[in-house]
C-alpha cells in the first residue's frame, strides 16, 4: 500500500487557537482524532478538516503562517468555516440533530431547514477542498456523521476514485433514523463510498436495514450494487495505539506523575471517570450510582475517591451547557454530603488532559468506571485495560458501549440501572487480584492484535478489494469498440435472430405492472426492425400472452409468453411449448392465498400455466423471511407434481417444471442457422436464455452484477440506443432471407 490516502475528518488532529493574540496548536479531543491520529503518522497521507477556529478568529496573515505550519508539520490542509458554519453546521445539524438522533435521543433532536442547508454547504466545501488535494490514484477516507453527503458529491466528481467511509458514532435503528427528514439525502450520500464501516455488526444491520426499507436497495451479504459499482458496507471494531498504551507506565513523564498524584490523593481506592463532558456518556447516572454505592455501603465512605474528568465539548449547545451545571451540581451535592476534613469523595477535573496525566490516571485507578448510555465505540474503555500491563484494575462498562463486544470480560452493567452500577463497583473493588489480573490479560490480547494500525489497514485494504471488484464489473461492459463490431456483423448478415426481454430491458421497471406499456418510440423501433426481411425479432417474456398481444398489435414480431409456456410464429397464432396441466393450481392457490394474507402488500397473479406471488410492494426484511417459508413449503408440495418454482425479481413463480426462457428460445434457434444472434434480458430467468446461445452470439445483461451474458449495459436507455441505431443501420449485403 504505498498510495497516498486522504483522511477526511471534520475536525484535524490538532486544534488551533487564539489567546492574547498568540495562535496554539493543541491536540485534538475525542475518539477520532486521537485514534487516528498514531495511523496517519506513519502513512503517506494527508488530512483535510477544520482546524477548531473560525475562519475570522485569525487575520489573513496569521492564515498564511498556520495554513504552512499545518501542512509542513502535521500534513494537515485546513477547510475554512465561518462563524455562521460553526453556529448552523457544527452546533446546529451535527450536533443538535445527527449527533442527538443517532445516540437515540430523539427529545434533543432539532430538525431545522437552515442548519440542513447549511450541513449540506460545508459538505459541498469540503468535497471542493479534497479536489484540490486529490489525485485519480488516492484513497480517499471520510470519517465521521459530520460529512455524511461527502462521499456522493466526490463521487458524482471523481467517479473512479477509491472512497472509504467510517461513522464514528452508533447508526441507529430504522424506527429511530426514519425521523430524519432528510434521511434519503443522508443515505444516498453515504452510498456514494466503495466501502461503509461501522464499529459494529448491529450498525451494520441498522443501516443495511434502513437502505434497503428507505432506498429499496437489495444486498447480498452487506453488498450492493449501485449502477456499475459495489457498495460493500461492514464492521471495523476501531482499536487503540497499543503499543503507546501498554507502555506508558514505564515513560519517566508517566512515572513522575503518578508519584505526584500518589501523594495527593491519600484513599486506599480510585475510581476513575473520564469523558467529553456530553450527555450520551451517562456522567450524571454514574454519579448517582456512586451516590447510592457510598449511601448504601458506609464502610467505603473515606476509603474511595472518585475521579471524574470531564472534557469540555462542544459548549455552543446549551444541552451540553445544562448538563454541565447539572454535574457541577451534583458533584457539589456529593461532595457535600460525605466529605471530611482528609477526604473528599468525588475530585472534579474539568480540563482536557494530555496524554502523561490521563495514562497516569489509567495506571493508578482500581475501577474505571465507563458507563455510556450510548456510545459507538468508547476507546477510553480499551486504553485503561492496555495501560494496566500485568498490574490490577477492573473495568466496569456499559452494555451500550460499542466496545463491549471486545470487552466482555469487564464487568459489565446497564448504566440506567443504578443498583446494579453500585453493586458492580462493590464487587470490582472486591475481586481478588489474579482474577482481575487474568481477565485484563484476556482483553489485552485481544486489544493488541486488533490495534488501531491494524484497523485502519483491514479497512484500507478491504476497501482496495471493493474498488477492484468494481473495477473488474466495469471491463465488462459492452464498450465503443464492442458495439461498433456489433453493429458491423449486423449489417453484414442476411439471416438475424435477436431476442428481447420485455420488463427491465425494453421498458422499465415501475411498481405498477400494468404502467409498462410500450411507448411510441418502442413501437417505431421494433416496427423498423420487424421490417427488415432478414431479421426476425422475438420478444421473450414472463408476461401473459393477452398482455403482450394487446399491447403489440400490429406490430409483426414473434413473442414467447409466461417464461416459454406460450409461442406465437410472426403471422400464426399461439401454441403451447408442449400440452401442459394446470390442476395443481387448485392446491397451491390457497397457499398462495395465506402468505398474500401473511404478508402485507403482496399480491398472486394468475396465469394460464402458472401462479406467480409478487411481493415488490411489501416490507422488503419481511417479505424475504416469507418467501425463504414459502419456498420450503412450497418444495415439499411441488414433489408430487411436475412443477416447479422459479424465483425472479421480487417474485416467486410457480409453474410446469422444464420450462423457462431458455427452451423457448432455443425453438427459435435451431431454426438456424442463423448469421447473426443478440440477445438482451435483465432478470435471472433471462440467464436460460443466454446459456443456450451459441459461442459466436451477442448476448447483454442490462445492469451489472453476476450473469452469463457476455457483456452488460447500463440500463433501457442504452438498450434502446442500441436498437435503435441497429433499425436504421444501412445492410452492407443484399440477399434476401425469404
Ligand atoms: N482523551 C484525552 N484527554 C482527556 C480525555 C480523553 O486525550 O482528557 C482522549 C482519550 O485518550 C480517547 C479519546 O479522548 O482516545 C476519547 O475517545 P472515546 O472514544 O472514549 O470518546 P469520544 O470522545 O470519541 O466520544
Ligand atoms: C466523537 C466524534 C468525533 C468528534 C469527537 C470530538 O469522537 O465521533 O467526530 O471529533 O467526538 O467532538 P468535537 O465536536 O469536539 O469534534
Amino acid at each position: 500500500m504505498s498510495k497516498r490516502i486522504l483522511l477526511v475528518s471534520n475536525r484535524l488532529p490538532v486544534t488551533i487557537d487564539k489567546k492574547k493574540q498568540k495562535v496554539r496548536y493543541k491536540p485534538s479531543p475525542g475518539g477520532l482524532a486521537t485514534g487516528l491520529g498514531s495511523f496517519y503518522r506513519n502513512y503517506e497521507s494527508l488530512w483535510i478538516g477544520w482546524s477548531g477556529v473560525t475562519e475570522e478568529t485569525l487575520t489573513a496573515g496569521e492564515w498564511k503562517v498556520a495554513a504552512k505550519r499545518l501542512l509542513e508539520e502535521y500534513r494537515c490542509a485546513p477547510v475554512f468555516l465561518t462563524r455562521a458554519d460553526i453556529k448552523n453546521y457544527y452546533y446546529g445539524f451535527c450536533n443538535k440533530t445527527v449527533w442527538p438522533l443517532f445516540h437515540y435521543f430523539p427529545n434533543y433532536t432539532v430538525y431545522d431547514k437552515f442548519m440542513w442547508q447549511s450541513y449540506e454547504k460545508v459538505n459541498e466545501r469540503f468535497r471542493d477542498m479534497v479536489m484540490k488535494h486529490a489525485n485519480p490514484d488516492d484513497t480517499i477516507w471520510i470519517q465521521d456523521y459530520q460529512l455524511l453527503l461527502l462521499p456522493r458529491l466526490l463521487r458524482e466528481r471523481m467517479p473512479a476514485v477509491k472512497i472509504g467511509f467510517f461513522l464514528h458514532i452508533p447508526f441507529p435503528s430504522f424506527e429511530i433514523f426514519r425521523l430524519l427528514p432528510w434521511r434519503n439525502e443522508i443515505l444516498e450520500g453515504m452510498m456514494g463510498a466503495d466501502l461503509i464501516g461501522f464499529h459494529t455488526y448491529d450498525y451494520v444491520r441498522h443501516f443495511l436495514s434502513s437502505v434497503s426499507r428507505i432506498l429499496g436497495y437489495e444486498h447480498t451479504l452487506g453488498q450492493f450494487l449501485v449502477g456499475n459499482r459495489f457498495v460493500k458496507v461492514d464492521a471495523f471494531p476501531m482499536g487503540i495505539d497499543y503499543e503507546r498504551f501498554s507502555g506508558a507506565p514505564k515513560e519517566e513523564e508517566v512515572r513522575l506523575e503518578i508519584e505526584r498524584i500518589k501523594k495527593k490523593i491519600r484513599s486506599e481506592k480510585i475510581i476513575l471517570s473520564v469523558d467529553r463532558l456530553d450527555y450520551t456518556k451517562g456522567i450524571l447516572n454514574r454519579l448517582e450510582a456512586f451516590d447510592f454505592f457510598l449511601k448504601t455501603n458506609p464502610a467505603y465512605r473515606g476509603k474511595v475517591t472518585l475521579i471524574l474528568v470531564a472534557v469540555p465539548s462542544r459548549t455552543g449547545v446549551e444541552t451540553y451547557r445544562m448538563l454541565k451545571r447539572e454535574i457541577d451540581e451534583m458533584v457539589g451535592r456529593i461532595n457535600g454530603a460525605y466529605s471530611t476534613i482528609e477526604w473528599m469523595p468525588v475530585w472534579y477535573l474539568y480540563q482536557s488532559l494530555p496524554f502523561h496525566k490521563l495514562a497516569a490516571f489509567y495506571f493508578l485507578s482500581d475501577v474505571a468506571l465507563v458507563t455510556p448510555l450510548r456510545d459507538g465505540m468508547n476507546l477510553i474503555a480499551k486504553e485503561y485495560v492496555a495501560t494496566k500491563g500485568d498490574g490490577n484494575g477492573i473495568l466496569i462498562l456499559s452494555g451500550m458501549a460499542g466496545s463491549v463486544h471486545e470487552l466482555g470480560e469487564a464487568l459489565i452493567v446497564n448504566p440506567h440501572n443504578r443498583e446494579q452500577v453500585a453493586e458492580a463497583i462493590k464487587t470490582a473493588l472486591e475481586i481478588p487480584q489474579e482474577e482481575q489480573r487474568e481477565k485484563n490479560r484476556v482483553m489485552q490480547q485481544r486489544l493488541k492484535r486488533y490495534d488501531v494500525n491494524r484497523w485502519a489497514h483491514d479497512f484500507v485494504e478491504r476497501l482496495e478489494t471493493v474498488a477492484t471488484y468494481s473495477r473488474e464489473l466495469n471491463e465488462q461492459i459492452l464498450s465503443a469498440e464492442v458495439k461498433k463490431k456489433l453493429i458491423n456483423g449486423y449489417k453484414k448478415s442476411f439471416r438475424r435472430l435477436v431476442l428481447l426481454d420485455y420488463d427491465g430491458t425494453l421498458v422499465r421497471f415501475v411498481k405498477r405492472p400494468e404502467h409498462a406499456k410500450p411507448d411510441q418510440d418502442l413501437g417505431s423501433v421494433l416496427r423498423r426492425l420487424a421490417a427488415d426481411k432478414k431479421n426476425e425479432v422475438v420478444i421473450i417474456s414472463g408476461r401473459d400472452k393477452e398482455t403482450l398481444e394487446n399491447w403489440f398489435s400490429g406490430i409483426d414480431i414473434s413473442f414467447v409468453a409466461e417464461h416459454g409456456v406460450w409461442l406465437k410464429e410472426r403471422g400464426v397464432g399461439w401454441s403451447e411449448i408442449e400440452p401442459l396441466r394446470n390442476e395443481w393450481k387448485d392446491d397451491i392457490r390457497p397457499i398462495l392465498d395465506l402468505y398474500v394474507d401473511r404478508t402485507p402488500g403482496s399480491f398472486i397473479e394468475e396465469k394460464e400455466f402458472s401462479l406467480v406471488w409478487h411481493y415488490r410492494k411489501a416490507d422488503p426484511e419481511f417479505a424475504l423471511i416469507r418467501v425463504s417459508e414459502l419456498r420450503e413449503i412450497l418444495v415439499k408440495l411441488t414433489e408430487n407434481f411436475n412443477i416447479g418454482i422459479m424465483e425472479g425479481n421480487k417474485v416467486l413463480e410457480i409453474k410446469n417444471a422444464g420450462i423457462n426462457k431458455g427452451r423457448a428460445a432455443q425453438t427459435w434457434i435451431s431454426k438456424g442457422p442463423w448469421d447473426f444472434i443478440l440477445a438482451i434480458g435483465d432478470d435471472v430467468t433471462d440467464e436460460d436464455i443466454f446459456q443456450e446461445l451459441p459461442g459466436n452470439a451477442y448476448s447483454i445483461k442490462v445492469g451489472f452484477g453476476p450473469t452469463r451474458a457476455r457483456y452488460n449495459i447500463g440500463g433501457v436507455g442504452e438498450v434502446r440506443l442500441l436498437l435503435q441505431e441497429l433499425s436504421t443501420a444501412p445492410s452492407s449485403g443484399s440477399r434476401n432471407r425469404r
